[in-house]
């Protein structure tokens, strides 16, 4: 209830006495004999003040999955009671380490259920863990458990709601998720000049011009007024891009994409954060109260405020917006990871007064864009430069900037164009793009990434089945 109550006052929704519930203050030595505050200062979900799969996590578990009980004792400096239950309880019912029953933590939680393991052992193995070099190094991925399960509700929830709506008859079916978009030609020029040498590979090896399709989207699962909040979109395909790509049954593709949206964080931290929510929007839940409705002792003061961020901050022209990806991307070697934006070359411009009885009022305003002249977004490359404070496995923390400027990298070129047409908007119906349309160079990384991986392939194959139309990646 605590942590409900410190998400509750940061949105200044009134919560004022934040008891145990019961009025008695929930601090205080917890049944294994160490404290449990169960408060981590941002109001994040944690044990014993330790984010669950965070970065931390991850350091404390490596270390006590692996350390024998001296280096726990002596070296880590965990009480020896401590140190002694967690080796015993790795070793399983027979009590022996190397055999068949061995125990491994999947989760703080986990250990912390060990007698005596608590607090003052996370705080001591998580100081010797960055120590002794066991933490997530740059460009490291770790994956938790529970992510394929997350990954099957997820294409389980969005699939049956497209079945049902779609399925008896209503047509063309459309995406799983950010179902109304605007598609635009556009060329992509890469000028890598002030890459550091190591992260020009990929599609920024050579200073080229790509042609591509930029589609423009609003995140609803329903096609609704673009004067409704809501997440915006920028999703890019480049088009003649030559190497194998990352998915078995699209090698041969000549596609490279790149989604972004537009803030640079997002909500759900992770999939398994994802999974809960989209389970809560797929009952017709609004997200905002979806989030509200969350487990409160799993809910993230900083992820209510995203959420609501990402359906209120106002759009009036998506072709003169910044947008993130907001999740992580290798570039370069294995310890090299970055995130990218895609930015106006003159700024975010004041657009047009906008007409809200006009339920797609973005159309005017990016056709007014265009008239004036040709419109330019300069793409950037962020490099992790901390792999604590700039995770990879936990989108909802935006990489300060200030520590690692985005570097401009490629200038993405709008020319006047009828975009509206019907042939356009027909072939903009049944492009998919997934972060996975990508080559080795420029592979997802995270939780969420990977899930995306399974997620888009299936949900556009629901799609495109419905509409009797086969996917196929353009090349013009
Ligand atoms: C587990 C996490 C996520 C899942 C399962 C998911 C799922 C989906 C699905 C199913 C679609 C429709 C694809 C199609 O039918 O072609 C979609 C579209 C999209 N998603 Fe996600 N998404 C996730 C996270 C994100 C994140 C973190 C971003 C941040 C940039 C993002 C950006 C987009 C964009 C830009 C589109 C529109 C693509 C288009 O224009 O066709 N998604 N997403």
């Amino acid at each position: 209830m605590r942590r409900f109550c410190l998400a509750l006052l940061s949105l200044s929704l009134g919560a004022s006495a934040c008891d145990g519930g019961d009025g008695s203050p929930e601090a205080g030595p917890g049944q294994d004999g160490q404290f449990d505050d169960g408060v981590a200062p941002g109001g994040k979900a944690d044990t014993q003040g330790f984010e669950d799969r965070g970065y931390e996590a991850t350091c404390i578990l490596r270390l006590a999955n692996s350390a024998e009980f001296e280096t726990l004792d002596d070296d880590a400096g965990v009480w020896s009671v401590s140190a002694r239950e967690i080796v015993e309880a790795r070793a399983g019912g027979d009590g022996e380490l190397g055999t068949a029953d061995d125990v491994e933590f999947e989760t703080l939680e986990q250990l912390d259920d060990v007698d005596w393991v608590g607090y003052f052992a996370f705080q001591s193995m998580y100081g010797y863990a960055e120590e002794s070099g066991v933490c997530p190094k740059l460009g490291e991925e770790y994956v938790h458990a529970g992510e394929q399960e997350a990954t099957e509700l997820i294409i389980r929830r969005i699939g049956e709601r497209m079945m049902r709506e779609y399925g008896e008859g209503a047509r063309p079916s459309t995406r799983g998720l950010h179902a109304k978009g605007r598609c635009l030609q556009a060329e992509v020029t890469v000028d890598n000049r002030e890459l550091p040498e190591e992260l020009r590979v990929g599609v920024f090896a050579e200073n080229v011009t790509y042609p591509a399709w930029v589609r423009f989207s609003n995140g609803d699962p329903h096609v609704q007024a673009d004067k409704e909040g809501d997440v915006r979109a920028m999703a890019i395909k480049l088009m003649e891009v030559p190497g194998e790509k990352l998915l078995d049954d699209e090698r041969d593709a000549k596609t490279q994409d790149f989604l972004l949206n537009h803030t640079p964080a997002v909500a759900t931290a992770d999939v398994i954060h994802f999974a809960d929510v989209i389970d809560l929007v797929e009952d017709d839940r609004n997200p905002a109260l979806a989030f509200l409705s969350w487990n409160p002792f799993d809910i993230e003061a900083s992820s209510i405020l995203l959420a609501i961020e990402s359906i209120t901050k106002s759009i009036v022209n998506p072709l003169s917006t910044q947008y993130w990806s907001q999740t992580p991307y290798r570039l370069g070697p294995d310890s090299s990871a970055v995130k990218y934006t895609a930015r106006p070359c003159d700024g975010e411009q004041p657009g047009p007064e906008l007409d809200d009885e006009d339920p797609n009022h973005f159309t005017p305003s990016m056709e007014q864009h265009l008239e004036a002249g040709d419109v330019c977004y300069e793409f950037g490359i962020q490099r992790q430069t901390d792999p604590q404070r700039m995770p990879i496995e936990d989108a909802s923390i935006e990489w300060s900037a200030s520590e690692s400027p985005f570097i401009p990298v490629a200038r993405i070129v709008f020319s006047a164009q009828d975009f509206a047409s019907e042939e356009q908007a027909n072939t903009c119906q049944h492009l998919s793009f997934t972060p996975w349309h990508a080559l080795p160079a420029h592979r997802p990384l995270g939780s969420l990434n990977r899930a995306r991986k399974t997620a888009y392939s299936s949900i556009s194959s629901v799609r495109h089945g419905l509409n009797g139309v086969p996917r196929v990646e353009p090349t013009e």
